[in-house]
């Protein structure tokens, strides 16, 4: 198992490219089970878990190639007449869960295990079921699979999600893509992952309006046709970049970064007292001299500040001046990180779904181990702050979501290596 070695204390500066989204190119690739027809992804990311959704969609049997060195998916879905979505793939990654609604809505069918993924919580499948059953649907849980079937295909109904889920959004917006009649999604997420599937699926031809509000609208089509489609920049890798020279000190610019994407968590980096401005090519950050200053946070689904830079910005609290709270309420398991922060010397007591961080003078490098994505990312950000050596074990985490880290934080003067090892 591969581990990453830092050694801590450079200050950065330099400029980091920022890849497509995860997440958006994620729920991108299943929409070309929706047609017959080509889907090409440019801008697409270059991480294990898209290799993940890749394998998936062949075992559907789709044809899946990636070109121009990762950077380009060319997918059809002509030949793709299995509906079943093997536990063995789908544990790997709970965004396999993704296929249920395409497949639902261009076969009538679906057998998709329950899916796995990050270890941050029970996320389970009822909002996605509940969804999908209003447009039609029968689905049953057996033998640890999820069994569907839409014999007579799917109409269009009124619906509200419980909760803005990301992922039940998704699956209900691309089955409503084909389904007859009008469908409204309530209480739909509003992430610039859906926003940008959206503007895919349009591109294949479908009736849709109002993603990027609560109120998702969408009028069911015969077919959809191919199309080529841009992903959408990764604003949790945006962030995850834009935290590096925060907590060490220096400027970094991040090409292609947009404000629209990061702006609650651009706020609370100005109260912490950093500079975040827009430049031609993206945003350049800077931290000025000086500790940072402790700032609370809530997280929320978008536009509130992301779940999926808490951990990174707790990294960032570590070292601040004052006390500062992190209030975690989408996952309830997904403060994993804290006892690895704490090993370097840090102040964090957990409560529940808070934690409270008091603020250190300096981080001291340690050993310590990844539990989860985002989790992973975090100990890098702290140990590149940290006095010393820090071992970053477990880092497979870390692949599923990152391209090449280590390249990008060296290109900026930090000194990280990846440290290739057996078992
Ligand atoms: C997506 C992102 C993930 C991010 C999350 C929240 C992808 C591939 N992953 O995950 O990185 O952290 O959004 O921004 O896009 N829930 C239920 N029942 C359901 C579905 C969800 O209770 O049927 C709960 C979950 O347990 C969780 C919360 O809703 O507590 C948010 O989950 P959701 O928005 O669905 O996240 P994902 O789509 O899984």
């Amino acid at each position: 198992m591969d581990r990453i070695i830092i050694q801590g204390g450079a200050e950065l500066s330099g400029a980091i490219p920022i890849a497509g989204a995860k997440n958006a190119c994620l729920t991108l690739m299943p929409a070309t089970l929706l047609s017959d027809e080509p889907l090409t992804l440019t801008n697409a990311p270059r991480l294990s878990d898209i290799r993940t959704m890749t394998e998936l969609l062949v075992s559907l049997g789709a044809e899946v190639s990636a070109l121009n060195d990762g950077k380009v998916i060319a997918m059809s879905s002509h030949n793709a007449d299995n509906h079943l979505a093997h536990y063995d793939i789908v544990r790997k990654m709970r965004a396999s869960n993704l296929v249920l609604g395409p497949l639902l809505a261009r076969h009538g069918r679906a057998e998709v295990s329950l899916p796995g993924g990050c270890a941050i919580g029970a996320r389970p499948m009822d909002l996605h079921i509940t969804a999908l059953e209003a447009l039609g649907a029968e689905i049953e849980l057996r033998d640890g699979y999820l069994h569907a079937k839409a014999p007579t295909g799917l109409k269009g109904a009124v619906h509200e999600l419980g909760f803005a889920s990301v992922g039940a959004t998704e699956n209900m917006v691309m089955a409503a893509t084909l389904a007859k009649g009008t469908t409204v999604l309530k209480n739909a997420a509003r992430e610039p992952e859906i926003v940008d599937l959206v503007a895919c699926l349009r591109a294949m031809g479908a009736q849709i309006a109002g993603e990027g509000t609560s109120t998702i609208e969408i009028q069911g089509v015969d077919r959809l046709h191919g199309a080529t489609h841009p992903v959408v920049t990764d604003r949790i890798e945006l962030g995850t970049y834009m935290l590096a020279p925060a907590i060490t000190g220096g400027e970094v610019e991040l090409l292609g970064g947009k404000m629209h994407l990061v702006e609650s968590f651009a706020e609370k980096l100005h109260d912490a007292g950093i500079d975040v401005t827009e430049t031609k090519a993206g945003l350049a950050v800077k931290r000025a001299n000086g500790r940072v200053n402790a700032v609370n946070v809530v997280t929320e689904p978008f536009p509130g500040f992301p779940t999926d830079l808490q951990a990174q910005m707790m990294a960032l609290m570590c070292t601040a001046d004052g006390v500062s709270v992190l209030e975690e309420r989408i996952f309830e398991n997904r403060f994993m990180h804290a006892p690895e922060l704490v090993r370097m010397g840090a102040r964090i007591d957990v409560q529940g779904g808070h934690a409270t961080v008091t603020g250190v003078d300096k981080l001291r490098g340690a050993p310590v181990m990844a539990t989860d994505l985002r989790a992973s990312v975090s100990l890098i950000l702290a140990a590149l702050a940290a006095e010393g050596e820090t071992i970053v074990n477990r880092v497979y985490h870390l692949d599923r979501g990152y391209e090449r880290v280590e390249d990008k934080l060296s290109a900026c003067g930090a000194q990280i290596e990846r440290v290739k090892s057996d078992g």
